[in-house]
Protein backbone atom coordinates (compact mmCIF):
# COMPACT_ATOMS: atom_id res chain seq x y z
CA UNK A 1 0.00 0.00 0.00
CA UNK A 2 2.87 2.32 1.11
CA UNK A 3 4.06 1.16 -2.61
CA UNK A 4 1.54 2.31 -4.19
CA UNK A 5 0.79 5.61 -2.54
CA UNK A 6 4.33 6.96 -3.09
CA UNK A 7 4.27 5.70 -6.89
CA UNK A 8 0.70 7.82 -7.33
CA UNK A 9 2.85 10.59 -5.47
CA UNK A 10 5.50 10.73 -8.13
CA UNK A 11 2.30 10.12 -10.95
CA UNK A 12 1.22 13.60 -9.57
CA UNK A 13 4.59 15.13 -8.90
CA UNK A 14 5.25 14.08 -12.96
CA UNK A 15 1.57 15.71 -14.24
CA UNK A 16 2.77 18.86 -12.21
CA UNK A 17 5.93 19.28 -13.86
CA UNK A 18 4.55 19.15 -17.12
CA UNK A 19 2.26 21.54 -16.41
CA UNK A 20 5.03 23.95 -15.36
CA UNK A 21 6.82 23.56 -18.77
CA UNK A 22 4.19 23.66 -20.65
CA UNK A 23 4.05 27.11 -22.99
CA UNK A 24 1.81 26.73 -26.16
CA UNK A 25 2.99 27.01 -29.57
CA UNK A 26 2.70 30.50 -31.43
CA UNK A 27 0.05 29.15 -33.84
CA UNK A 28 -2.57 28.66 -30.73
CA UNK A 29 -2.39 31.90 -29.30
CA UNK A 30 -5.83 32.35 -27.30
CA UNK A 31 -9.00 34.44 -28.66
CA UNK A 32 -9.61 35.80 -24.94
CA UNK A 33 -6.64 35.12 -21.70
CA UNK A 34 -7.78 34.98 -18.18
CA UNK A 35 -4.61 37.12 -15.96
CA UNK A 36 -5.07 35.60 -12.53
CA UNK A 37 -1.52 34.07 -11.63
CA UNK A 38 -1.28 37.01 -8.63
CA UNK A 39 -4.98 37.85 -7.99
CA UNK A 40 -4.83 38.75 -4.22
CA UNK A 41 -6.39 42.06 -3.88
CA UNK A 42 -8.04 42.57 -7.05
CA UNK A 43 -10.23 40.45 -9.46
CA UNK A 44 -8.97 38.81 -11.97
CA UNK A 45 -8.08 40.93 -15.66
CA UNK A 46 -10.04 39.69 -18.87
CA UNK A 47 -7.82 40.20 -21.92
CA UNK A 48 -9.06 40.33 -25.19
CA UNK A 49 -6.11 38.68 -26.77
CA UNK A 50 -7.11 38.31 -30.59
CA UNK A 51 -8.33 42.31 -30.30
CA UNK A 52 -4.76 43.63 -29.77
CA UNK A 53 -3.17 40.70 -32.51
CA UNK A 54 -5.89 42.35 -35.31
CA UNK A 55 -4.86 45.79 -34.32
CA UNK A 56 -1.43 44.73 -35.60
CA UNK A 57 0.37 45.08 -32.38
CA UNK A 58 3.95 43.33 -32.77
CA UNK A 59 3.84 40.59 -30.79
CA UNK A 60 7.48 40.67 -29.70
CA UNK A 61 6.02 44.31 -27.82
CA UNK A 62 4.30 42.13 -25.48
CA UNK A 63 6.15 39.01 -25.37
CA UNK A 64 9.22 41.04 -24.99
CA UNK A 65 11.64 37.95 -25.20
CA UNK A 66 10.91 36.67 -28.17
CA UNK A 67 11.84 39.76 -30.89
CA UNK A 68 10.64 37.55 -33.95
CA UNK A 69 7.56 35.82 -32.83
CA UNK A 70 4.90 35.74 -35.35
CA UNK A 71 1.59 34.18 -35.98
CA UNK A 72 3.18 31.66 -38.22
CA UNK A 73 6.18 31.00 -35.64
CA UNK A 74 6.47 27.56 -34.34
CA UNK A 75 7.95 28.37 -31.57
CA UNK A 76 6.91 27.80 -27.87
CA UNK A 77 5.31 31.15 -26.65
CA UNK A 78 6.01 30.77 -22.33
CA UNK A 79 3.28 32.41 -20.13
CA UNK A 80 4.43 36.11 -18.93
CA UNK A 81 4.05 34.38 -15.63
CA UNK A 82 6.70 31.90 -16.19
CA UNK A 83 8.76 35.17 -15.72
CA UNK A 84 6.71 37.41 -13.69
CA UNK A 85 5.12 35.34 -11.42
CA UNK A 86 8.68 34.79 -8.73
CA UNK A 87 10.82 36.33 -10.68
CA UNK A 88 14.34 35.71 -9.15
CA UNK A 89 15.70 39.00 -9.71
CA UNK A 90 14.31 41.30 -7.57
CA UNK A 91 14.77 44.28 -9.96
CA UNK A 92 12.12 42.44 -12.72
CA UNK A 93 8.39 43.45 -12.38
CA UNK A 94 6.07 41.55 -10.17
CA UNK A 95 2.72 40.67 -11.01
CA UNK A 96 1.88 41.03 -7.48
CA UNK A 97 2.64 44.34 -7.21
CA UNK A 98 -0.06 47.37 -7.12
CA UNK A 99 2.44 50.10 -8.98
CA UNK A 100 2.36 51.62 -12.22
CA UNK A 101 5.79 51.03 -12.46
CA UNK A 102 6.80 47.52 -10.83
CA UNK A 103 3.99 45.39 -12.59
CA UNK A 104 4.73 43.72 -15.77
CA UNK A 105 1.16 44.21 -16.71
CA UNK A 106 0.67 47.39 -15.44
CA UNK A 107 3.25 48.86 -17.20
CA UNK A 108 2.82 46.99 -20.45
CA UNK A 109 -0.72 47.51 -20.53
CA UNK A 110 -1.38 50.56 -18.43
CA UNK A 111 1.23 52.02 -20.30
CA UNK A 112 -0.07 51.67 -23.93
CA UNK A 113 -3.53 52.42 -23.49
CA UNK A 114 -2.34 55.75 -21.56
CA UNK A 115 -0.42 56.54 -24.75
CA UNK A 116 -3.65 56.07 -26.31
CA UNK A 117 -5.88 57.86 -24.28
CA UNK A 118 -3.49 60.51 -25.66
CA UNK A 119 -3.62 60.31 -29.28
CA UNK A 120 -7.44 58.99 -29.28
CA UNK A 121 -9.79 60.16 -26.36
CA UNK A 122 -12.48 58.08 -27.62
CA UNK A 123 -10.55 55.03 -27.10
CA UNK A 124 -11.54 51.58 -25.55
CA UNK A 125 -8.22 51.22 -24.25
CA UNK A 126 -9.10 50.95 -20.15
CA UNK A 127 -6.92 52.83 -17.94
CA UNK A 128 -9.00 52.97 -14.66
CA UNK A 129 -8.54 50.16 -12.46
CA UNK A 130 -12.10 49.11 -12.35
CA UNK A 131 -12.30 48.79 -15.91
CA UNK A 132 -9.61 45.49 -15.70
CA UNK A 133 -10.18 44.68 -12.24
CA UNK A 134 -14.34 44.28 -12.28
CA UNK A 135 -15.63 45.16 -9.16
CA UNK A 136 -17.37 42.27 -7.65
C1 LIG B 1 -5.10 47.77 -18.40
C2 LIG B 1 -5.52 46.89 -17.34
C3 LIG B 1 -5.21 47.23 -15.91
C4 LIG B 1 -5.47 48.42 -15.25
C5 LIG B 1 -6.06 49.70 -15.82
C6 LIG B 1 -5.10 48.20 -13.88
N1 LIG B 1 -4.60 46.94 -13.71
FE1 LIG B 1 -4.00 46.10 -11.96
N2 LIG B 1 -3.37 44.46 -12.94
C7 LIG B 1 -3.62 44.19 -14.27
C8 LIG B 1 -3.11 42.87 -14.59
C9 LIG B 1 -3.19 42.18 -15.94
C10 LIG B 1 -2.56 42.35 -13.40
C11 LIG B 1 -1.94 40.97 -13.15
C12 LIG B 1 -2.98 40.07 -12.53
C13 LIG B 1 -2.45 38.70 -12.17
O1 LIG B 1 -1.35 38.34 -12.62
O2 LIG B 1 -3.14 37.99 -11.40
C14 LIG B 1 -2.74 43.37 -12.37
C15 LIG B 1 -2.36 43.25 -11.04
C16 LIG B 1 -2.73 44.09 -10.02
C17 LIG B 1 -2.47 43.87 -8.61
C18 LIG B 1 -1.71 42.68 -8.02
C19 LIG B 1 -2.59 41.45 -7.94
C20 LIG B 1 -3.58 41.49 -6.79
O3 LIG B 1 -4.76 41.14 -7.01
O4 LIG B 1 -3.20 41.83 -5.65
C21 LIG B 1 -3.03 44.91 -7.93
C22 LIG B 1 -3.03 45.12 -6.42
C23 LIG B 1 -3.61 45.80 -8.93
N3 LIG B 1 -3.42 45.28 -10.19
C24 LIG B 1 -4.26 47.00 -8.63
C25 LIG B 1 -4.63 47.93 -9.59
C26 LIG B 1 -5.07 49.28 -9.29
C27 LIG B 1 -5.23 49.85 -7.88
C28 LIG B 1 -5.32 49.89 -10.48
C29 LIG B 1 -5.73 51.34 -10.74
C30 LIG B 1 -4.81 52.34 -10.22
C31 LIG B 1 -5.04 48.92 -11.53
N4 LIG B 1 -4.63 47.76 -10.95
C32 LIG B 1 -5.21 49.16 -12.88
C33 LIG B 1 -4.25 45.02 -15.19
C34 LIG B 1 -4.66 46.31 -14.93
C1 LIG C 1 -0.87 43.40 -26.27
C2 LIG C 1 0.00 42.33 -25.80
C3 LIG C 1 0.12 41.08 -26.62
C4 LIG C 1 0.29 40.95 -27.98
C5 LIG C 1 0.39 42.03 -29.03
C6 LIG C 1 0.38 39.52 -28.23
N1 LIG C 1 0.27 38.82 -27.06
FE1 LIG C 1 0.26 36.80 -26.88
N2 LIG C 1 -0.20 36.99 -24.90
C7 LIG C 1 -0.25 38.18 -24.21
C8 LIG C 1 -0.63 37.91 -22.84
C9 LIG C 1 -0.77 38.95 -21.74
C10 LIG C 1 -0.84 36.52 -22.74
C11 LIG C 1 -1.27 35.73 -21.52
C12 LIG C 1 -0.05 35.18 -20.90
C13 LIG C 1 -0.28 34.77 -19.47
O1 LIG C 1 -1.40 34.33 -19.12
O2 LIG C 1 0.68 34.88 -18.72
C14 LIG C 1 -0.54 35.96 -24.05
C15 LIG C 1 -0.60 34.61 -24.38
C16 LIG C 1 -0.17 34.08 -25.58
C17 LIG C 1 -0.06 32.66 -25.85
C18 LIG C 1 -0.39 31.54 -24.87
C19 LIG C 1 0.82 31.36 -23.99
C20 LIG C 1 0.62 30.30 -22.94
O3 LIG C 1 1.57 29.51 -22.71
O4 LIG C 1 -0.45 30.26 -22.33
C21 LIG C 1 0.41 32.53 -27.12
C22 LIG C 1 0.70 31.24 -27.86
C23 LIG C 1 0.59 33.88 -27.65
N3 LIG C 1 0.23 34.79 -26.68
C24 LIG C 1 1.08 34.18 -28.91
C25 LIG C 1 1.09 35.45 -29.46
C26 LIG C 1 1.44 35.74 -30.85
C27 LIG C 1 1.88 34.70 -31.87
C28 LIG C 1 1.27 37.09 -31.03
C29 LIG C 1 1.43 37.91 -32.30
C30 LIG C 1 0.67 37.44 -33.45
C31 LIG C 1 0.85 37.64 -29.73
N4 LIG C 1 0.76 36.62 -28.82
C32 LIG C 1 0.60 38.98 -29.49
C33 LIG C 1 -0.01 39.43 -24.71
C34 LIG C 1 0.11 39.73 -26.06
C1 LIG D 1 11.55 34.27 -20.40
C2 LIG D 1 11.18 35.15 -19.31
C3 LIG D 1 10.18 36.25 -19.55
C4 LIG D 1 8.94 36.17 -20.18
C5 LIG D 1 8.30 34.95 -20.82
C6 LIG D 1 8.35 37.49 -20.08
N1 LIG D 1 9.19 38.33 -19.43
FE1 LIG D 1 8.88 40.31 -19.07
N2 LIG D 1 10.77 40.48 -18.25
C7 LIG D 1 11.60 39.42 -17.98
C8 LIG D 1 12.80 39.92 -17.29
C9 LIG D 1 13.97 39.07 -16.80
C10 LIG D 1 12.63 41.32 -17.15
C11 LIG D 1 13.58 42.31 -16.48
C12 LIG D 1 14.23 43.22 -17.46
C13 LIG D 1 14.98 42.46 -18.49
O1 LIG D 1 15.92 41.71 -18.14
O2 LIG D 1 14.59 42.56 -19.68
C14 LIG D 1 11.35 41.63 -17.78
C15 LIG D 1 10.83 42.91 -17.89
C16 LIG D 1 9.52 43.19 -18.27
C17 LIG D 1 8.93 44.51 -18.27
C18 LIG D 1 9.62 45.79 -17.86
C19 LIG D 1 10.28 46.42 -19.05
C20 LIG D 1 10.67 47.84 -18.75
O3 LIG D 1 10.93 48.55 -19.72
O4 LIG D 1 10.71 48.22 -17.58
C21 LIG D 1 7.63 44.38 -18.68
C22 LIG D 1 6.61 45.48 -18.85
C23 LIG D 1 7.41 42.96 -18.96
N3 LIG D 1 8.58 42.28 -18.72
C24 LIG D 1 6.20 42.44 -19.35
C25 LIG D 1 6.03 41.11 -19.80
C26 LIG D 1 4.79 40.58 -20.36
C27 LIG D 1 3.50 41.36 -20.49
C28 LIG D 1 5.05 39.29 -20.73
C29 LIG D 1 4.13 38.30 -21.44
C30 LIG D 1 3.42 38.79 -22.61
C31 LIG D 1 6.44 39.01 -20.37
N4 LIG D 1 6.99 40.13 -19.80
C32 LIG D 1 7.08 37.80 -20.58
C33 LIG D 1 11.40 38.12 -18.34
C34 LIG D 1 10.32 37.62 -19.07
C1 LIG E 1 0.80 48.35 -27.52
C2 LIG E 1 -0.52 48.78 -27.06
C3 LIG E 1 -1.35 47.91 -26.16
C4 LIG E 1 -0.95 47.04 -25.19
C5 LIG E 1 0.46 46.67 -24.78
C6 LIG E 1 -2.16 46.53 -24.57
N1 LIG E 1 -3.27 47.08 -25.16
FE1 LIG E 1 -5.21 46.75 -24.60
N2 LIG E 1 -5.83 47.95 -26.10
C7 LIG E 1 -5.02 48.68 -26.95
C8 LIG E 1 -5.84 49.50 -27.82
C9 LIG E 1 -5.33 50.45 -28.90
C10 LIG E 1 -7.19 49.24 -27.47
C11 LIG E 1 -8.45 49.93 -28.00
C12 LIG E 1 -9.07 49.25 -29.14
C13 LIG E 1 -10.32 50.04 -29.54
O1 LIG E 1 -10.49 51.20 -29.15
O2 LIG E 1 -11.12 49.42 -30.24
C14 LIG E 1 -7.13 48.26 -26.39
C15 LIG E 1 -8.27 47.75 -25.76
C16 LIG E 1 -8.26 46.93 -24.66
C17 LIG E 1 -9.46 46.46 -23.97
C18 LIG E 1 -10.91 46.82 -24.31
C19 LIG E 1 -11.42 46.03 -25.45
C20 LIG E 1 -12.82 46.48 -25.81
O3 LIG E 1 -13.11 46.48 -27.01
O4 LIG E 1 -13.58 46.85 -24.93
C21 LIG E 1 -9.04 45.68 -22.92
C22 LIG E 1 -9.89 44.96 -21.89
C23 LIG E 1 -7.58 45.66 -22.97
N3 LIG E 1 -7.16 46.42 -24.04
C24 LIG E 1 -6.79 45.00 -22.05
C25 LIG E 1 -5.39 44.94 -22.12
C26 LIG E 1 -4.56 44.22 -21.17
C27 LIG E 1 -5.05 43.47 -19.95
C28 LIG E 1 -3.27 44.38 -21.61
C29 LIG E 1 -2.01 43.82 -21.02
C30 LIG E 1 -1.93 42.37 -20.87
C31 LIG E 1 -3.30 45.22 -22.80
N4 LIG E 1 -4.59 45.54 -23.08
C32 LIG E 1 -2.17 45.62 -23.51
C33 LIG E 1 -3.65 48.68 -26.97
C34 LIG E 1 -2.82 47.93 -26.13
Amino acid sequence: MRKLWSRFGLGIVAVFAATMVYAAAASQAPEKSTIDDCVTKRAAVEFPHKAHVDLKIACSTCHHTQENLTAESTEAVPSCGSCHNAPEKPETPICTQMSATKNPFHINCMGCHKEEAKKNPATKAPTKCDDCHPKA
